[in-house]
């Protein structure tokens, strides 16, 4: 499972690229509000940072504004993934970008059959919810798990970009399930890193090697 990196904050970009974490980076306009920045320059910035795809979302309601903004955004760098919003309208500015060789991620999915539609439409990566649906007590990993098995039965190639990850054991579970790529906050990635026997078993380790004065250099 390719993990995508969920913010616009360019220093928490850089160490996890740096560590090899991070196969891309998703953004959205409440992301782009909270770094405080311009989109077309942070996103710029974040494009010579990343190899890998990033998203990039149109403001636009109507699919010729959606349009518009998908072409300017792309002409940002080559791993621009445009972001569009899974409406009828999204749908078909998803279509046209996708036919213009444009990579495109359809977000704000919340159900089977809008994840269907879009890949119909083309979609590079469809983005499901999960912790939105967790919010209104609807298990979010059935969602992945719906989408995992209707893509597999057609052969759909649009990836599964399970979205709003708020928890380390969501990355695990949607690995399980077979999410192609999973985008989560900095935090959560970290936090993957955590495990309570690991802090315990280290604090044995200290004072072992403090009582033994084990020096290495
Ligand atoms: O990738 C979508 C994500 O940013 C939404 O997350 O936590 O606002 O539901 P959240």
């Amino acid at each position: 499972m390719k993990f995508f990196v969920d913010t616009a904050e360019l220093d928490a970009i850089a160490e996890l690229n740096d560590l090899g974490m991070i196969d891309g980076v998703t953004t959205n306009p409440s992301l782009i509000k909270k770094s405080g920045r311009d989109i077309l320059e942070v996103t710029k910035e974040i494009c010579d940072m990343v190899d890998g795809p990033v998203s990039a979302e149109v403001v636009a309601l109507k699919a010729e504004d959606m349009i518009a903004e998908g072409r300017k955004l792309a002409e940002i760098a080559e791993n621009i993934a445009v972001k569009v919003p899974l409406t009828w309208d999204g749908l078909k500015a998803c279509k046209v970008l996708t036919e213009e060789g444009k990579m495109v991620n359809v977000t704000l999915c919340f159900s089977a059959n809008q994840a269907l539609l879009a890949a119909k439409a083309g979609a590079t990566f469809i983005s499901p919810f999960i912790g939105r649906l967790d919010d209104l007590n609807i298990d979010g990993l059935d969602l992945i798990a719906d989408i995992r098995e209707i893509y597999d039965n057609y052969g759909f190639e649009t990836n599964i970009l399970a979205a709003s990850i708020r928890t380390a054991n969501h990355m695990s579970d949607c690995a399980k399930i077979g999410a192609d790529v999973a985008t989560a906050p900095p935090a959560v990635i970290k936090a993957m890193a955590n495990h309570v026997l690991t802090d315990k078993g280290l604090d044995q380790f200290v004072a072992d090697a403090k009582a033994a004065n084990i020096k290495i250099v």
